[in-house]
Parts: C-alpha cells; structure tokens; sequence
C-alpha cells in the first residue's frame, strides 16, 4: 500500500493531498472557504458543511490527476475535532471511496496531523521533539519521542493563541481571518508603544492563559483611536510570541531536547519566527517550521499521518492513536 490519499475538511479549507510512502507528496490541492464566510465575521458551520459538499469530489479528481494516479492504495481523514458537520463530510466521502476501491480507511486526528507537518519538509527533524501547537483551537507544548508517543507538557487554560488573535483582531475592526490581518497591521505598528501583560511568565509550568491579554487590549482600544491601532496590534503580537517563546525555552529545559518544532496556523507568524530563531540562536537549540502552507490546514499532514498509520509502515504499528487516548 503505497499512495495515501488524505482529507481534511474539519473546518473551513477543503484539502486533499496524495503522500507515496515512496516518493513523499505528490500533489496537494486546497479550496478556502475564506471569501464564504467574510461577511459573517467568522465561519458559519452550516455553510462549511454545504462548500465541502460542493467542493471535495472535484478536489479528490484533481489531486489524482496531479499525482497521475487513477485510485489510491489507502485513504486517511481527519475525524476530529473540528466543526462537527464538515468533519462528517470528510469521513462519508472517506468511507465511500474506501468502499468503492477495496482500500483501508483511516481517521487522523487533526492535531496528530499538525504535530508530525515538520516531518514533511526536506530537512526533517529527529526524534525527540518539543512540539509547539498553535492553532484557532488549540496551545499545547509536547513532547514528542515518536509516532502516537506523545506527552503534553502545558496547554492554554482559556483561550487558544489563534482564538486570541481572532477576537483581537476583531477588537480592532479587522475582517476575518483576523489572524493573518492582524499581524499585518502589525508591521506597521511601533514596537514598545503599547506593553500589554506576558500572561503566566511569573508563574512556573508550562500552561498558557490569553483572556486576561485580551481584555488588556480591549481597555486600550477603548481609550485609544484608530490611529493607535496599528501600535496596539504590534503590542499585543509582541506579547503573545514573547510569552510563547518563554515557554518554549523552558519546555526544552525540562525535557533536556534540543529541538523545537512550531505547527499550526499560528507558526505561520512572522513575529513568532523571529522570536523563536532569536531563542534558538541565544540557547543553543534549533527550530523547525513547516513552510506556510503546511502549518494551516492542509490535506497533505493528513495524507502523512496515515502512510505512517496504515498498514505497512513499522514506525506506528505499536504506536497509540492519539485519538483515542490525549486528552486534546
Ligand atoms: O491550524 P489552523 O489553520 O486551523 C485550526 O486548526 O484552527 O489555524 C488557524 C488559526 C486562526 O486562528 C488564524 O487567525 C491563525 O491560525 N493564523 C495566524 C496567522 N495565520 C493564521 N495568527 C497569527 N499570525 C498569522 N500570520
Ligand atoms: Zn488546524
């Protein structure tokens, strides 16, 4: 069993990707859904569901087509967590061409997919990792020893970075994805103007906390202009990648790994790249990011995961399926 085909419909990309165990990915194919849902301010579920309907046949076609390939040898999906919906999408359509081609069916979990996205770069990290994932739903520092041996070391207590970034960015009038948005109002905000709180950087431990930066930033722009934004945004940036580097750094002081490895939507951060390069340089360690399209959602981590998971590949026969047993 060679060819994976992977799908990812948990949210609002529809993704699919081809991953020989061979000759590494062969195609990688992604429809966003961001023009969708724009004028809402965010996604509607509903009408995720309804645009990977529409969308995923023709995706799954096109990846073949890039892969010359008719059919694929196993087919992997993402079966959560995610929008609950669009993730019942990703698995029926799963399911049926399972059946229809004779071929084993997989369910990845979404943040599994995420963790093990750096492996898919040429220049691929070794075991052991720490592992940071920031996404829209989730902060967790892992360690990382293997495929499904995992070990989470802190997670947020409130709201997870990307979520922080979404509602900040929403504090200050930017459409979604306020993410992205955000961090380019940034670049043209001056450093130093406005010094928000490094939540949990007093306390020991790995957990984060970001409700309390954000209200911080809600009290600013309340008694600020629009003429401040700009700074605010670069204030609050600089806060969260400082507060994420910290605890990276000290994550590989507790576990004694020299490496670092960022995934998640968030790693795609220009800021946190800095930070994080800055760190690796001073403390002797290094640092491994996915490349852009890679560390948002994407077909390609899912596809990865399941050459790794179905039958006939030694590296995971023994290893726990992260979906059954973490607590993420
Ligand atoms: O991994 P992802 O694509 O989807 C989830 O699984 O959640 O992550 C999406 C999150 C969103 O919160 C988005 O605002 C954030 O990643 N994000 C960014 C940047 N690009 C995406 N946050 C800060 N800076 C960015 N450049
Ligand atoms: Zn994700």
């Amino acid at each position: 069993m060679q060819n994976i085909l992977g799908i990812e419909t948990s949210c609002d990309e529809t993704a699919v990707a081809v991953y020989s165990r061979q000759r590494g990915l062969l195609a990688h194919q992604i429809y966003s859904q961001v023009a969708l849902h724009a004028e809402y301010g965010g996604v509607v579920p509903e009408l995720a569901s309804r645009d990977h309907v529409r969308k995923l046949a023709p995706l799954i076609a096109a990846a073949l087509a890039e892969a010359g390939l008719s059919r694929a040898d196993g087919i992997a999906y993402t079966r959560g967590p995610g929008l609950l919906g669009a993730l019942l999408v990703g698995g029926a359509v799963a399911r049926g061409l399972g059946m229809a081609w004779q071929v084993p069916v997989l369910g990845v979990h979404h943040m599994e997919g995420h963790l093990l996205s750096p492996l898919l770069e040429p220049d691929a990290p070794a075991f052991p990792f720490v592992a940071l994932l920031v996404s829209g739903g989730h902060t967790l520092l892992v360690a990382v020893e293997g495929v499904g041996r995992y070990r989470q070391l802190g997670t947020t207590l409130d709201d997870a970075v990307g979520e922080a970034f979404d509602k900040t960015a929403k504090l200050l009038g930017l459409g979604y994805p306020g993410g992205p948005a955000l961090a380019r109002l940034a670049e043209d905000g001056a450093p130093g103007r406005f010094v928000f709180p490094r939540p949990m950087l007093d306390r020991p431990g790995l957990d984060f906390s970001f409700s309390g930066l954000k209200t911080a930033v809600a009290l600013a722009v309340r008694d600020a202009g629009p003429a401040d934004h700009a700074d605010i945004a670069r204030g609050f940036e600089e806060a969260v990648t400082e507060t994420l580097a910290v605890k990276c750094r000290r994550a590989l002081q507790e576990t004694g790994y020299a490496r670092l490895v960022v995934a998640g939507g968030v790693g795609a951060n220009r800021r946190l790249r800095e930070q994080l390069d800055a760190a690796a340089t001073a403390h002797d360690f290094r640092v491994y990011f996915p490349r852009h399209a890679f560390c948002t959602d994407n077909g390609a981590m899912i596809a990865h995961v399941g050459a790794l998971r179905l039958p006939g590949d030694a590296r995971a026969a023994c290893a726990p399926d992260p979906m059954a047993v973490a607590r993420w």
